[in-house]
């Protein structure tokens, strides 16, 4: 692939759009932002008409592909009866009922639009319900870009100082977090532990660290967390946003057999379009019927609640679940060993249909700070396979057998080239 639409399409979107790219994270991709024009199933075809295989796949919402029709006509019967209400419609409470029928620890829902917005949310909530200030999160754990939790994602920051990730970020939004090591079982009982003299309101946590990494929290340590935030009176939240009705139609806490207090979703749950939700016990919830205040012009819009309720019904039926562990499972079979087959050999992480490429000696860091592991990821890109700038991918229940060979293939002139 030449990717020379995509270059001429990057310089011209830095002239427009700040960094070229609507997110920061999509102006790290190497070597530059693939600029799409089409998109199906497992691919997408950039402005010269090339096909490349996503394992971006929108940053994981897409379980079910590109264009899921039924998705699609569920959005598009929606949208010709009506598009944005400031009032209530039926759309929001069957969408809600089909997620806290997928669901099963949760009593009731919120709605908001990000998995940002929503994990504020999930904070003000249990800050109101306990009357303590005071949230855990985990080094190297990313929960949305907000001031108030965005901090200590490197691996080398440690101890319990929480260390902002983004210049222009307020120090004294960070007052009130508390950083842990994730799966230190003992560091985390030891927090817990002197929780109401620590005034710890919550403990935030994605139980499958999916944005460094790819680790799955140890039974032992979801367990002493659960057992101490009952003991000691602290709210858990699981960040769902990633892993919910991905790992599991249920999300981590159905794969993990934890029940947190609140789950917060997004990304899949709209199958492709914008919407994010709280949802948890009930008590909880109804800290907005006490004076939590919860708002968003577009939460629960009819076109995101449409899409919310087909999506449900979508993963309901037809084996996801176990066609997405299948898919896993072949791209780790077909992609892992070209991955280990290379000069500078390099390894694989899965967690279901989540997997991360990790680079072993010879590379550096995959935050973008190392130009071979920047080659390698753009040199994918050539060879007409796009992951993330991080060595993420994300597979979907679209992906085949055929792209997993694809990948392999490609991985091996990549690693090769290098
Ligand atoms: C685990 C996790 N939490 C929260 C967020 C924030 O979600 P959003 O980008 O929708 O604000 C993300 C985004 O990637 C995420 O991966």
């Amino acid at each position: 692939m030449s990717l020379d639409s995509s270059r001429t399409a990057f310089a011209r979107a830095q002239q427009s759009i700040g960094g070229g790219a609507g997110s920061g994270m999509r102006a790290a991709m190497r070597p530059h932002p693939l600029f799409v024009e089409r998109a199906s199933g497992a691919h997408v075809w950039d402005l010269d008409g090339d096909r490349y295989i996503d394992y971006v796949m929108g940053w994981g919402p897409l379980v079910l592909g590109h264009g899921n029709a039924h998705v699609l006509n569920a959005v598009s019967d929606a949208m010709k009866s009506m598009q944005l209400v400031g009032t209530g419609h039926l759309g929001e409470i069957l969408a809600a009922e089909a997620v806290l029928e997928a669901v099963p620890h949760a009593e009731r829902l919120l709605w908001s639009n990000t998995g940002t917005e929503a994990i504020q949310v999930a904070l003000r909530l249990a800050r109101a319900a306990t009357g303590r200030q005071r949230v855990v999160k985990f080094i190297r754990c990313y929960h949305g870009w907000h001031d108030s939790v965005l901090a200590s994602l490197s691996d080398t920051d440690s101890g319990q100082e929480a260390v902002p990730a983004s210049k222009g970020q307020s120090p004294a939004a960070l007052q009130d977090l508390i950083t842990a090591g994730f799966n230190d079982v003992e560091q985390i009982a030891e927090i817990l532990s002197a929780a109401r003299d620590r005034d710890i309101a919550a403990v935030v946590l994605d139980p499958i660290m999916s944005n460094a990494g790819l680790e799955a929290a140890r039974p032992e340590f979801l367990a002493t967390i659960r057992r101490l935030c009952d003991e000691h009176g602290v709210v858990l939240i699981f960040d769902e946003v990633i892993t919910g009705f991905r790992l599991a139609r249920g999300g981590a806490a159905e794969y993990c057999g934890v029940q947190p207090d609140l789950s917060v979703f997004g990304k899949a749950m709209a199958g492709g379009f914008t919407q994010s939700a709280v949802a948890g016990r009930a008590d909880l919830i109804d800290e907005v019927t006490r004076g939590v205040v919860h708002a968003g012009t577009f939460n629960s819009n009819p076109i995101a609640m449409a899409a919310v309720k087909a999506t449900m019904e979508a993963l309901a039926e037809g084996f996801v679940y176990e066609r997405l562990e299948a898919a896993g499972l072949a791209f780790e079979r077909t992609v892992g060993p070209a991955l280990a087959a290379a000069p500078r050999p390099a390894t694989l992480n899965r967690v279901g249909s989540l997997l991360q490429i990790i680079p072993s000696a010879g590379y550096g860091a995959t935050n973008g700070s190392d130009p071979q592991w920047n080659r390698f990821v753009g040199s994918l890109l050539s060879e007409g396979v796009m992951i993330t700038p991080s060595g993420k991918a994300f597979v979907s229940v679209a992906h085949t057998e055929e792209d997993f060979e694809v990948t392999a293939e490609a991985v091996g002139s990549a690693l090769a080239s290098d």
